[in-house]
């Protein structure tokens, strides 16, 4: 299981970094981007949680 983001829906909100600093970061373009890894059992919780939170519905946990 990897995170992704859309970047034509992140609005840069910044949540994603918050909930799950371990895998997103923001990029010099004002949007966020998940780290290309296997996500552990408590990254994946993480990550899921800024899914189910990203206002813009711009993360995919799959
Ligand atoms: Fe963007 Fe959603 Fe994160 S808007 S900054 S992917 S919470």
């Amino acid at each position: 299981m990897k995170a992704r983001v859309d970047k034509d829906t992140c609005i840069g909100c910044t949540l994603c970094t918050a909930v799950c600093p371990s895998i997103f970061s923001m990029e010099d373009d004002g949007k966020s981007v998940a780290k290309d890894v296997e996500l552990d059992n408590e990254t994946l919780i993480d990550a899921r949680e800024a899914e189910s939170q990203c206002p813009v519905g711009a993360i995919s946990v799959e």
